[in-house]
């Protein structure tokens, strides 16, 4: 007994004073809690960081923080050889060529009216590109001419081409079934099956007017069109082409025709035609002769004294009865389509086009929905529609219920009654 007595009294000895830690020891402890790897790891990444830091500052300030290039990749040298070779031309028209298709034609050019010369051809053009007529770059010391220029549009014209195709289909128009089939003869026959006119010696019908009250989906066709074709669409607000200064509208117009007649084939849609279109009048001051001077070249360009190529003409309006007769007249605009309140098959198709991307309940009786609405347009049920899903929002439901929209439709149609600019509109049409 006694020798373990022993043992255990040094084991308590040693607790109380227990001696030192030496290196191996707190070695050991530090690596408690730790992979076999991790001293490593840790190092790399380390690495990494340093590494990543290095290249940042190598490659300098990003390109998206300033607008610049990577000073890594400058190169002024090539920059500054350039600015001396490339100086800044000079805009001149060509008004004559001499002796044109020989060796030595000359070009007679005029620099912003005030001077005449004549030059010759720079090195990098040739002479085939040059025309009479044409604006062409010059340089200031010889005036040769170095570049030919495209013909000068105004930038807000060129901002009307529709590049982005609007995501609307002729699925997405309920109803207008027929104004759909008129539409599509105008703007496709033509150009899908050009012979079939050079057959039978006619002309192909050259614009379509549409007219109906507000709402009744006149916008919303011509985007489907834009959407299905493959030609230039520019899109035309009426009330773009009224400017300030005597002229400019016309002059717009102008300009919106050449760069239609330089595309293939291009659609021109005039939206709210009536803000330029209107009946010529004298009141007495003059002040909407400016108006009528847009809309007579407008006449003027679909009449076209320069041939008028692929370029079909669409205008909408929900006052016919207000345009101008000769803007109207055959062989401007042949076709005059009427969008009319949509009946009961084309409201519950319109409908249910409309809640197509709606939560709703199952089996909403659209019929009886579209019955109850008499005399609305595609707008008015698209409101319809919306306000159904703000009362179940209200509800706190995830689904619209019928109920939801037969207060709406007594809350839109019955209510905004007074709104309603539709039984005015069918005094026109
Ligand atoms: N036939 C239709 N089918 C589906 N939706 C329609 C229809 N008619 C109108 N709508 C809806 O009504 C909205 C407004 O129609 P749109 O912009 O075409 O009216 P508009 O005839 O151009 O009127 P305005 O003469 O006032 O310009 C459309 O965005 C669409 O949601
Ligand atoms: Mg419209």
């Amino acid at each position: 007994m006694a020798p373990a007595a022993a043992d255990i009294e040094d084991e308590i000895k040693d607790e109380k004073n227990p001696p030192p830690l030496d290196e191996d020891d707190i070695a050991l402890l530090k690596t408690y809690g730790l992979g076999p790897y991790s001293t490593s790891i840790k190092k790399t990444e380390k690495e990494i960081k340093e590494m990543a830091k290095k290249i940042n500052d190598l490659c300098g300030i990003k390109e998206s923080d300033t607008g610049l290039a990577a000073p890594s990749q400058w190169d002024l040298v090539s920059d500054k050889q350039m600015m001396q070779e490339e100086q800044p031309l000079q805009v001149a028209r060509c008004t004559k060529i001499i002796s044109p298709n020989t060796e030595d034609a000359k070009y007679v050019i005029n620099v912003k009216q005030i001077a005449k010369f004549v030059v010759g051809l720079g090195d990098k053009v040739s002479p085939t590109d040059i025309e009479e007529g044409m604006r062409v770059g010059v340089d200031r010391n010889k005036y040769q001419i170095q570049i030919p220029l495209p013909p000068k549009i105004d930038p807000s014209v060129t901002m009307m081409t529709v590049e982005e195709k609007p995501d609307v289909t002729y699925n997405d128009v309920g109803g207008c079934k027929e104004q759909i089939e008129k539409m599509r003869e105008v703007v496709e026959l033509p150009m899908l099956h050009p012979e079939k006119f050079v057959k039978l010696g006619i002309d192909p019908p050259k614009g379509v007017l549409c007219y109906g009250p507000p709402g009744t989906g006149k916008t919303l066709l011509a985007r489907a069109v834009a959407n299905r074709t493959d030609a230039c669409f520019i899109r035309v607000i009426g009330s773009e082409l009224v400017q300030k200064y005597v002229g400019e509208g016309a002059r717009m117009v102008r300009e919106l025709f050449q760069m239609a007649r330089s595309k293939k084939a291009c659609i021109v849609f005039f939206d709210e035609v009536d803000a330029i279109g209107g009946a010529r009048f004298d009141d007495g001051v003059g002040g909407d002769n400016e108006v009528q001077r847009t809309m007579l070249e407008i006449v003027n360009q679909l009449d076209g004294f320069d041939a008028r190529g692929n370029i079909k003409v669409l205008m909408a309006t929900n006052r016919p009865d207000t345009l101008d007769p000769a803007l109207l007249r055959p062989g401007r605009l042949d076709r005059k389509v009427e969008f009319g309140l949509p009946d009961l098959e084309s409201r519950t198709q319109i409908f249910k086009i409309h809640t197509r991307t709606m939560n709703c309940e199952r089996d909403i009786r659209f019929e009886l929905l579209s019955r109850l609405c008499p005399n609305s347009t595609g707008a008015d049920i698209r409101s319809v529609c919306t306000e159904a899903g703000m009362y179940a929002i209200r509800a706190r439901r995830k689904t619209v219920t019928e109920k939801d929209f037969l207060d709406a439709v007594n809350k839109v149609i019955k209510g905004y009654q007074k709104f309603s600019a539709t039984p005015k509109y069918m005094v026109y049409n």
